[in-house]
């Protein structure tokens, strides 16, 4: 079946970090986007669709954009996403893991995926990167309700063999054997990948970190996801734990846990050696901003890192994150860019949000841009979607003020409708 959408396109032809901003995106005032069988195959002006025989759907002014891609979450936080009053290990041990361990229920478990995955649906998020809980059955419940709509999405179990309670406790060789079979079920499996993913090097054992340094090694073309120097306190507690590493990157280095396609989560408080190393294995960076607001944990150096040339994507961090909307993880990421020194163009917001997350996760030849060949996983933004908004874009000179207000003030009001492979989600219209 083809499909015609029509509105205001917007398409990344470069990296805007990279770019001007202008020079860095397509954009047409009176757009369209034709879709085939799940993928975009054309983008251009209204007036040269190169079809006549397709269905027609008219978005007037909305901007239709490539949908976002939140490369770093935890779909179990889900229920405990708000939770007052502490520090990255205090909230841990408080909230998190006394939750994560109602994940051995496979019924619980598949109750939180559905709910997550039409939480964030509904906010504009097309592909996810998520961490569950050490139970198998948390994976296969995320990856049965991603499957059911038809998502691009990727998970992993994670692994904790040390510092956590005694019922979200795995071993070196069970981490291993569990990983090894989800990873053979789910990975490259339609539209799913499987992550190799060990929560942090707090909570494992160097062998526990060497078993899936080995499996890794085993399946390379597969992810590794983990967290790296989030906040001081735990920076100190890796140094105690790990006195013969260099820095907290080194535990991974040292395990076999650093690569190409590892993805680190929130890397706020880096060495200079930690910045190098990663930019020479070519490792990329996921930037939790509203997280890092709200567990305390410190400034990302955006400008600086992407300026050395690091693969930076943008993320929600649920449930330590306080927010499911890659919109507001938006405005957040612009609010600690300013704390930090640096004002990010709203190009660059958006380009985080989607090219960003797709190239951190090795996907941005198939998601992430409103472009021919790629997957139609497609958002629809109503740039007016409340009278402050409204009020305010009214008077935009630019698309860059005419998208700004949302990405400052929008929620999920301003997503008009969101398409996965070219099939509308849920229609506002
Ligand atoms: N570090 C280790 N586990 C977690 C987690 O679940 N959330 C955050 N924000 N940081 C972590
Ligand atoms: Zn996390």
């Amino acid at each position: 079946m083809t499909r015609v959408l029509r509105g205001q396109t917007l398409s990344f032809l470069s990296d805007p970090f990279e770019t001007a901003p202008d020079a860095a995106v397509r954009h047409h005032r009176r757009g369209a986007v034709v879709v085939e069988d799940g993928v975009i195959t054309w983008v251009g002006p209204e007036d040269q669709v190169p079809t006549h025989d397709a269905e027609i759907s008219d978005y007037g002014d909305a901007l239709i954009m490539a949908g976002f891609i939140d490369a770093h979450v935890h779909y179990p936080q889900t229920a405990m996403i708000a939770s007052w009053g502490k520090r990255l290990i205090d909230w841990l041990n408080s909230y998190t893991f006394p939750e994560e361990a109602r994940f051995g229920d496979a019924v619980y478990a598949r109750e939180i995926a559905d709910r997550y995955l039409d939480l964030v649906l509904a906010q504009g998020t097309t592909t996810m990167c998520s961490y569950a809980t050490i139970h198998p059955e948390s994976v296969d419940a995320f990856f049965q309700a991603a499957e059911a709509r038809r998502l691009r999405a990727l998970a992993g179990k994670t692994c904790m063999d040390r510092n956590a309670p005694d019922n979200l406790r795995d071993t070196a060789q069970s981490a291993y054997d569990d990983s090894k079979a989800l990873l053979e079920r789910w990975h490259g499996r339609g539209r799913l990948d499987y992550v190799i993913t060990p929560r942090f090097s707090p909570t494992s054992t160097r062998e526990q970190l060497e078993a899936l340094g080995a499996l890794w090694a085993e399946h390379p073309d597969c992810l590794m996801q983990t967290h790296l120097s989030e906040q001081v306190e735990e920076i100190a507690w890796v140094r105690e734990l790990f006195p013969e590493a260099r820095d907290y990157l080194d535990t991974y280095e040292q395990s076999g846990l650093l690569g190409a396609r590892g993805v680190y989560g929130h890397a706020i408080h880096l060495e200079p050696r930690e910045v190098d190393r990663i930019k020479e294995v070519g490792a990329a960076l996921v930037h939790c901003p509203t997280s890092n607001a709200f567990i305390g944990s410190g400034l990302f150096r955006m400008a600086d890192l992407k300026a050395k040339g690091l693969s930076v994507g943008l993320a929600t961090d649920t449930g330590g994150g306080s927010s499911f909307s890659m919109l507001r993880t938006m405005a957040s990421a612009y609010e600690i860019g300013q704390l930090a020194g640096t004002a990010l163009h709203p190009a660059e917001l958006l380009w985080l949000a989607t090219q960003g997350s797709a190239q951190a996760l090795h996907l941005g030849n198939r998601i992430g841009n409103l472009a021919a060949g790629k997957e139609a996983d497609i958002v629809v933004l109503d740039l007016a979607s409340t009278e402050a908004i409204a009020q305010r874009a009214a008077r935009a000179e630019s698309l860059w003020e005419q998208v700004f207000p949302t990405i400052m003030m929008g929620d999920d009001r301003a997503v008009r409708d969101v398409l996965i492979a070219g099939r509308s989600f849920s229609q506002k219209n």
